[in-house]
């Protein structure tokens, strides 16, 4: 009873935003109304390698509504978009990014692992390309664009938040017009870390990340919760079902599956009601929006 009355009160609140141009926390570009956000997973990370200025600039090329960008720091403090917390997997270089500094992050190839994986993708230019620092990526692509940027172990780097929301702050991604366009989306599976943003700036969207080992439950007391700070959430998409979709969405969150690739999970999920999703192949997610 007291979720049907929920559901009931969500459905008019959810009729009387889109009215004025606002979904129950789905995030509308521009002024036009998108019910399901393209997130353009590293980059389009599938044809190009990720967290690499070509990988990000197709992603927009491939009409993703968002970049998503990964974080970690270097030993002398700088924001870097990058994955794993070592270097070994997608750089020439090896060890843990906190041990190195930006100048010797910035000797390394970001490239020609991803040529050498992907060979049917592989291209020349992607030979040599360099490791981004977070400025690098807004400086480059701008205060238009949209990103969702990750805190990744972010107790491994004390300090990222403060240095992140100076980053923002300095691009113009933080004001009251920024804010209200959700030019940028923050996100980490460190609840700790969001808690921390959230007291920085209660006005900045937050999203919850969530890792589930087997078929998923969201129960209403831990979704009370990350209402009070969080704007959605984002689950590995496998271990969810069309009940746990309902759940979030009842409670007025947002919900950003990860990794999808597949165009018929892609469906499936968007059949469910979910609001948006990451992908490595933001290309297919628009054909699949267009098809609808
Ligand atoms: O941020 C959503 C998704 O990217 C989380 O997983 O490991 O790809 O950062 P991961
Ligand atoms: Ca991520």
């Amino acid at each position: 009873m007291r979720k049907m009355l929920r559901r009931l009160l969500k459905g008019v609140t959810a009729a009387g935003l889109l009215v004025a141009g606002f979904s129950s926390g789905s995030v509308f570009a521009d002024g036009k109304t998108k019910d399901v956000l393209n997130v353009a997973h590293r980059g389009a990370s599938a044809y190009a390698p990720e967290h690499t200025l070509p990988s990000y600039e197709l992603g927009e090329q491939m009409k993703g509504d968002y970049i998503e960008i990964d974080l970690q720091m270097t030993q002398d403090g700088h924001l870097i978009a990058m994955h794993d917390e070592t270097l070994d997997r997608t750089t020439d270089g090896t060890g843990r990014v906190n041990d190195h500094t930006l100048a010797e992050i910035k000797e390394l190839d970001a490239g020609s692992w991803f040529n050498e994986a992907h060979p049917e993708y592989a291209k020349p230019e992607y030979v040599g390309l360099k490791v981004p620092t977070l400025e690098e990526v807004l400086d480059h692509l701008g205060p238009n664009k949209k990103y969702y940027i990750e805190t990744k172990a972010p107790e491994v780097y004390p300090g990222m938040e403060e240095k992140l929301l100076a980053t923002l702050e300095r691009h113009g991604l933080l004001t009251d017009k920024a804010l209200a366009k959700r030019h940028v989306l923050i996100q980490s599976f460190s609840r700790e870390s969001l808690l921390k943003i959230h007291d920085m700036n209660p006005d900045i969207p937050l999203v919850q990340l969530l890792w589930y080992d087997t078929p998923a439950v969201i129960e209403d007391a831990e979704l009370d919760h990350i209402e009070t700070y969080a704007v959605g959430v984002g689950p590995n998409y496998k271990m969810i079902d069309r009940e746990y979709v309902q759940n979030v969405r009842d409670h007025g969150l947002d919900l950003h599956p990860y990794t999808v690739n597949k165009k018929a999970d892609m469906k499936k999920l968007i059949d469910w009601g979910v609001t948006g999703m990451f992908t490595n192949h933001p290309d297919r997610l628009h054909e699949v929006l267009k098809g609808r």
